[in-house]
């Protein structure tokens, strides 16, 4: 028997993807768990150990823009998106295009005739990718619907038996900004992330439309995801202690609510703990994950203030992912006394 999560080096790396394995590789945003995009078995295998449904495509990592170009087609009809591409990659944002059918199978796209695409600004998986001359597909390396991993050791808490490329922790922490054009003159944000319409209209020139639309298809824009294997609580509206967290869960929970969550018998004695954000969004963004991870291991129950004051693009971008993760969200009155 091996012991468990090998840690693999770049060429051990190379030749598991060649051999068909899967291989848990870093970005800047979470690490991936990544199958060569010519290898459908490993792509299949993507799916089942993630438990993810066939439905929810697949965002493709390359190294650099030839990569692109066979990929997709129709690139002209793509300015905004080649913009965004040229200003923003590497890094934490993922460009949606039409696929090359014959480059692309159905498998990474459910089917979709459009391919998500980023190059990640990773030095280890930029040589990873090169050296294997064949883009990456790779979600985030969770099971399905719960909180992205953002160091190798979380990975590996997630999957035991599976190969890690340790990059360090990933330095944004939340994933990427997802972008297609709808039309000549305007994209649209399917999932924000730290890359926001604020920069985007700051590139000299841009003269593109930004909408938001959050509402489509896959799990990235369903309401239950990027869940902590404890629940989390966030509460808006007044800064709370861990002791006034516990008293207002009691008075706004329901038993049964509670009794689904296993907590209502012994509630007084609940480890309840605080996720304290930073007042840097950008610093924040990178220790979410992690900290919900962690927090999860010593405490029953997890809470956050929001400041209501944190407006700034980049801070939506995390509340998008607080509030998917959360099991509820509770407004603490400012004039509450406990
Ligand atoms: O930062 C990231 O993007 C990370 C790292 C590993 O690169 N990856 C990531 O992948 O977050 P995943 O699978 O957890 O989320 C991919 C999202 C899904 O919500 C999926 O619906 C969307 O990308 N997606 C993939 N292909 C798409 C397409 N053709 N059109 C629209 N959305 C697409
Ligand atoms: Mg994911």
């Amino acid at each position: 028997m091996s012991a468990p999560n090998p840690y693999v080096n770049t060429d051990q790396a190379v030749k598991a993807l060649q051999s068909g394995e899967l291989v848990a590789i870093p970005t800047e945003t979470v690490y991936g768990l990544a199958a060569a995009i010519d290898n459908p078995l490993a792509l299949q295998q993507i799916f089942k150990l993630k438990e993810r449904p066939l439905y929810d495509p697949l965002i493709v990592h390359i190294s650099d823009l030839t990569m692109l170009e066979s990929l997709v087609v129709n690139i002209k009809h793509y300015p905004a998106l080649m913009t965004l591409a040229k200003h923003f990659w590497p890094g934490p944002l993922t460009l949606v295009f039409q696929k090359n059918q014959s480059t692309v199978s159905d498998l990474i796209t459910s089917g979709q005739d459009t391919v998500a695409i980023r190059i990640p600004q990773h030095p280890v998986t930029l040589e990873l990718i090169k050296k294997l001359g064949v883009a990456v597909a790779a979600p985030s390396a969770n099971p399905f619907k719960k909180t992205s991993p953002t160091s190798a050791k979380l990975v590996g808490q997630y999957f035991p038996d599976l190969k890690i490329l340790d990059g360090g922790h990933s330095q944004v922490g939340i994933e990427s900004t997802i972008i297609r054009q709808i039309e000549s003159h305007s994209v649209e944000i399917l999932r924000p992330g730290m890359i926001t319409p604020e920069d985007i209209k700051r590139i000299p020139g841009w003269n593109y439309e930004i909408k938001m639309n959050l509402n489509t298809q896959g799990p990235g824009s369903m309401l239950e995801h990027y869940q902590p294997l404890k629940p989390l609580f966030l509460i808006k509206g007044n800064d709370i202690s861990s002791e006034q967290a516990l008293k207002l869960l009691q008075m706004n929970m329901e038993v049964s609510f509670l009794q689904k969550l296993n907590l209502h018998k012994r509630l007084h004695a609940l480890k309840i703990n605080e996720l304290k954000l930073d007042a840097d969004p950008f610093i924040s963004a990178r220790m979410l994950y992690r900290q919900l991870m962690e927090l999860s291991e010593t405490s029953d129950i997890i809470f956050i203030n929001w400041s209501l004051n944190n407006t700034q693009d980049a801070w939506l971008s995390i509340l998008n992912r607080v509030e998917k993760a959360a099991t509820k969200i509770i407004f603490a009155p400012p004039e509450f006394t406990f």
